[in-house]
Order: C-alpha cells, then sequence, then structure tokens
C-alpha cells in the first residue's frame, strides 16, 4: 500500500515537469460571442480563471466613458478597458477576469439576475467591492479595476483569450 501511495504522489509532481498537451491547449481559449445577447454576459475558464465576456448595451458604454478619472480609485480610460492586444477597440465587449481584486472572491453581475452593484458593473459580495460598466473599482476595500486579460477578436464573432 505504501508503494501505491509513493507513485501516487509522484505522478502530478512529474506531470508538472512535463505540460500535457491539453494543459497548453487550455493556455488560450477561443469564444464564439455572437450568442451573447447585447446586455449579457457569460463566464468562461481560462487557465483555471473565470473570465467575464460582457456584451454592453449603448446607455453602460455611454456611462462608463462619462466617468471622469478623478471619481475613480485606479484611474483608466473606458477606451483602455475594451482594446484587444491588436489594439483594436471593440466598446460593445468588456472581457474581464473575474477575480475581485481585493482577496480574490469571484464577483456577481454576470450571470442573468446576480447583484451588478451600485454602479451597475460587478459586485464583490465578500467585502462589498462595487465595480462599474467598465469593470473600475468604485467603491469598497478592492484596490485595483478587473483585470483585462489578453485577448484578440479574430473575426467579428471570434475572440481568442491568451
Ligand atoms: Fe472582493 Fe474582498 S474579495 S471585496
Amino acid at each position: 500500500l505504501a508503494g501505491v501511495g509513493a507513485a501516487a504522489t509522484a505522478w502530478p509532481f512529474i506531470n508538472n515537469l512535463n505540460p500535457a498537451a491539453d494543459t497548453l491547449a487550455l493556455s488560450t481559449v477561443e469564444v464564439n460571442v455572437t450568442p451573447i445577447q447585447v446586455g449579457q454576459a457569460v463566464t468562461v475558464k481560462w487557465r483555471g480563471k473565470p473570465v467575464f465576456i460582457r456584451h454592453r448595451t449603448p446607455e453602460e458604454i455611454k456611462e462608463a466613458e462619462a466617468v471622469p478619472m478623478s471619481a475613480l480609485p485606479d484611474p483608466q480610460t473606458d477606451n483602455s478597458r475594451v482594446t484587444d492586444t491588436a489594439k483594436k477597440v471593440r466598446p460593445e465587449w468588456l472581457i474581464m477576469i473575474g477575480v475581485c481584486t481585493h482577496l480574490g472572491c469571484v464577483p456577481l453581475g454576470a450571470a442573468e439576475g446576480e447583484n451588478k452593484g451600485d454602479f451597475g458593473g460587478y459586485f464583490c459580495p465578500c467585502h462589498g467591492s462595487h465595480y462599474d460598466t467598465a469593470a473600475r473599482i468604485r467603491k469598497g476595500p478592492a484596490p485595483k479595476n478587473l483585470v483585462v486579460p489578453p485577448y484578440e477578436f479574430n473575426s467579428d464573432t471570434v475572440v481568442t483569450i491568451g
């Protein structure tokens, strides 16, 4: 029995040194955004983390663009939050790593009917952080905006994350 146990614990260690093909494949995720309606968001998994893809409404975009930098604890323009790695700006698509920058909870606001917080974006119930419609921190203990992962639109309908 001792021998079996040793073999079982050794395997994951060795496996970590030689990332399997399926692990490498997960370093990028391709998402067809066609089914995501205006006003809807979905959550996909990328490198073990949730990524929120939100199809923003014109009102959400206007609201985010109108916020003065002086109102932001972590000042970033809306534009800079919706620019892909090829420098294409698509204001209707907000793509964020869904991990609160306070202590790492997954904020609410991506799924239908969830609390989006006081600023209409995302809300982290762990200690009450409110993010706006550009997923910038507006209220609560989180020090930073939600992080934008590297992503690029390959076409109008397909985005590669990673
Ligand atoms: Fe989100 Fe603390 S982890 S507010």
